[in-house]
């Protein structure tokens, strides 16, 4: 599918959100997946015009984080962590069953364009080790048993929600979102879970708060005239190198 009107517009209007344009090349790329399943090309050359930088750039940014996909994946990309902790907890064993299980290996598809496998780095989500991940949203304490019931569920076309968010979405539908073009299931599920939110229930049964910190002090306390002082010396400092400086310079003509 070609980069149509509809999406070179909405391209320029993701451009026209930051005051350099350039700076929404990456939403822009998750457009370009939503449209044509891939960073192709064509979509690369289209974000270089748009941004007016060279397609070389366009193609850096890219290459260069791996949500960009250069190869179609499924309607569904399932990431399971198998970074440390999840790969303790057994990351690396629900990895190995699915692609044994799916047929796969990693950054694969099957062959009826459902699922695509991918290993993935930690998700700062250990708190629910061993974690994976569908089209970005979590699915969180899995298990080989739990993770195949998962792939098949998303296979069948069953309804499936992530166990931290809304019902699972295609991977398209979901690049669309985080294009910034929202579905209006953010508001789906938690939006935060029990683990996450254990160290601050800690906190306020112990009764314990955050130290005051000099970055939270008010206007005109002693951190305050601290900072103050450490500029002025700083700017007498400069100023002093700034005339010897000049003084050597003016030795050097006589
Ligand atoms: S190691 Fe898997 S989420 Fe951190």
């Amino acid at each position: 599918m070609a980069i149509d009107d509809k999406t070179y517009d909405e391209l320029r209007e993701i451009a026209a959100r930051y005051p350099q344009g350039r700076s929404g090349l990456l939403p822009m790329l998750h457009l370009v997946q939503s449209v044509e399943g891939k960073v192709t090309p064509e979509g690369i050359q289209v974000c270089a015009e748009i941004l007016d930088i060279s397609p070389a750039e366009v193609s850096g940014v890219a290459t260069f984080y791996t949500m960009y996909k250069r190869r179609p994946v499924g309607d569904y990309h399932v990431g399971v962590c198998t970074n440390t902790l999840c790969a303790v907890m057994g990351g690396d064993l629900i990895f190995e069953r699915l692609k044994e299980h799916l047929e796969v290996g990693n950054d694969e598809t099957t062959p009826d364009g459902k699922v695509s496998l991918e290993h993935i780095e930690c998700n700062a989500a250990c708190d629910y080790a061993p974690v994976m991940m569908v089209n970005w949203e979590f699915m969180d304490n899995q298990t080989p048993e739990s993770a195949v019931r998962l792939v098949d569920d998303l296979r069948a076309g069953n309804e499936v929600h992530s166990t931290r968010g809304p019902r699972l979405c295609t991977w398209r539908e979901a690049e669309r979102v985080l294009a910034g073009f929202p579905d209006d299931l953010a508001d789906e599920g938690p939006s935060a879970g029990k683990a996450s939110l254990a160290g601050v229930e800690i906190a306020r049964t112990m009764g314990w708060t955050a130290p005051a910190g000099e970055a939270s002090a008010p206007t005109g306390s002693t951190a305050d005239t601290k900072v103050g002082a450490a500029e002025q010396a700083d700017t007498a400092r400069a100023e002093s190198e700034t005339k010897a400086e000049a003084g050597q310079a003016e030795e050097g003509k006589s």
